[in-house]
């Protein structure tokens, strides 16, 4: 385990169990739909290559980055950072995210893909921290990998300062290396 974690939350294999459980939710949804599979950047790529892989039929792939600016109210405004770079009418999206927290990012890239025409929008996130869902927002994926409590995690993807995402689990940083 890495000197600056904590705790493991989540490990490798049950993270791969689960991936392998999703990867047949979708097949089961969407089995001769041909979907597109946007990855939200950065944090959603590490999850993104083992769920494509899950999902034994036709898929494309499409890549998003988004950057959230919270105000002094952390109202979180929304940028769009790379936009994807297909026409997305008709076609039957899913979002894949690495932790769904507030809900405010999700429900910004929700709405802007439908905007594009899609046929449909699903959300598909690794993790989701019910606890943390902002006044307002009711939004819900429609799979999740694991609901976790509201403790900030890093690895498979998520990164405290861009580190740690690299690890192949997901745990709790240790206090002092916030400090880094
Ligand atoms: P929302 O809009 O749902 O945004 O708050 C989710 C985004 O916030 C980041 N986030 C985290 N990143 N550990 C992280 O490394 C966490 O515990 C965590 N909680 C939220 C993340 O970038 C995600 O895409
Ligand atoms: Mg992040």
């Amino acid at each position: 385990m890495h000197q600056d974690i904590q705790e493991i939350l989540l490990t490798e294999q049950q993270i791969k169990t689960r991936i392998q459980e999703l990867g047949q939710d979708l097949l089961r949804d969407y089995q001769g739909k041909c979907p597109v599979f946007v990855c939200i950047l950065k944090g959603a790529v590490v999850f993104y290559a083992d769920m494509i892989r899950a999902f034994d039929d036709h898929c494309e792939m499409a890549f998003m980055q988004i950057s959230s600016y919270s105000g002094t109210q952390s109202t979180g405004n929304i940028v769009v950072r790379q936009d994807v770079s297909m026409d997305l009418t008709d076609r039957h999206v899913v979002i894949l995210e690495d932790i769904l927290d507030t809900g405010r990012s999700l429900q910004y890239v929700c709405d802007y893909l439908r905007n594009k025409g899609a046929a449909s929008v699903k959300i598909c996130t690794l993790l989701d921290k019910p606890e943390g869902r902002a006044p307002g927002v009711t939004l819900e994926a429609d799979y999740v990998g694991f609901r976790i409590p509201n403790a900030f995690v890093v690895g498979f993807g998520l990164d405290y300062d861009e580190y740690y995402r690299n690890l192949p689990y997901v745990g709790v940083l240790k206090p002092a290396a916030y400090t880094k």
